[in-house]
């Protein structure tokens, strides 16, 4: 399977921050979060990856790539498991000239993608899911027949509506829905639901044709869920919900919560920062 991951966004919400570094390139523990995401990719059976890059995003190319200083006569743990990584999917790079929006990212890869359905995944976000959610939506892929676009959806509060995209679908069994329209970020007035769609999809080729047709929808952007409307009309789209968590590094909030979830997972970290979390009796 092949997997597109955009990683073109300007970070804006972390700012300073990622004046000079890409958002992708933010730590969680030890590792930047595009990492975690090329590893979800993998672990869901992709074996080619392509990475929409940008201006200012020369990191993330390096960061895949063979670094001699840091080859040592006993390889160095933390590059033995990038290597391996490298060894198990093809890391590809695609430059998008101007963010002009998810949908004209998606868009720079319609020549390395051909005409097989592909999965997309954000840069900025890790999805903590077993089975790995691009297997999930695979799996929901074939299902339902193997012909229609599933996207990842999960309930969102009010208080975040208007940061999503929101669906307005028919439920057709527990957790799946057959879309009938898409709005961007709505006000919470005018959402058609509390379903948000999470930024993990799983796309036909027909979706290049239609991001052609699409003119700057929300902000000016060229949206990916505009050009997912078109598809709903002609070729039909379903949302499906999904098991595990997801988070959204981009938000100052999130990431420190993500840095503090996965340092709870680790062995080493565990025991000095649980008493620390415990002391701080809030
Ligand atoms: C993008 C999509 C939006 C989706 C969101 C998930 O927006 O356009 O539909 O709900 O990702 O994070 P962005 O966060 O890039 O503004």
């Amino acid at each position: 399977m092949k997997v597109v991951i955009p990683a073109a966004g300007r970070g804006l919400r972390f700012l300073p921050a990622t004046k000079s570094m890409p958002k992708e390139m933010l730590p969680v523990v030890d590792r930047p979060v595009i990492q975690y995401v090329v590893e979800e990719a993998v672990a869901a059976g992709a074996d080619d990856i392509l990475i929409v890059t940008g201006r200012t995003k020369r990191a993330v190319e390096d960061h895949f790539d063979l670094s001699p200083e840091l080859v040592t006569p006993e390889p160095l743990p933390a590059m033995v498991e990038l290597d391996r990584l490298s060894e198990r999917a093809t890391v590809h790079f695609v430059r998008q000239r101007q963010p002009k929006g998810l949908a004209d990212a998606i868009a720079c890869a319609e020549r390395h993608v051909g005409k097989e359905p592909f999965g997309v995944l954000l840069g900025d976000t890790i999805n903590v899911c077993d089975p790995p959610l691009l297997a999930q939506l695979s799996r929901r892929f074939e299902e339902l027949g193997g012909r229609r676009s599933v996207i990842a959806v999960e309930p969102v509060p009010d208080s975040k509506v208007s940061d999503y995209g929101i669906v307005d679908g028919t439920e057709e069994r527990p957790g799946v829905y057959a879309v009938r329209h898409l709005v961007e970020k709505p006000a919470l007035a005018d959402a058609p639901s509390r379903l948000g769609i999470t930024g993990a999809y799983l796309l036909t080729p027909s979706i290049f044709a239609a991001i052609r047709r699409i003119e700057p929808g929300r902000n000016g952007e060229l949206q990916l869920t505009d050009a997912l409307n078109l598809l709903a009309e002609e070729e039909g789209v379903y949302a499906v919900t999904f098991q595990g968590t997801r988070y959204d590094i981009g938000d100052r909030f999130i990431w420190l919560k993500t840095n503090i979830d996965f340092a709870l997972k680790d062995p080493e970290l565990r025991p000095r920062l649980e008493p620390m979390l415990r002391s701080l009796r809030l």
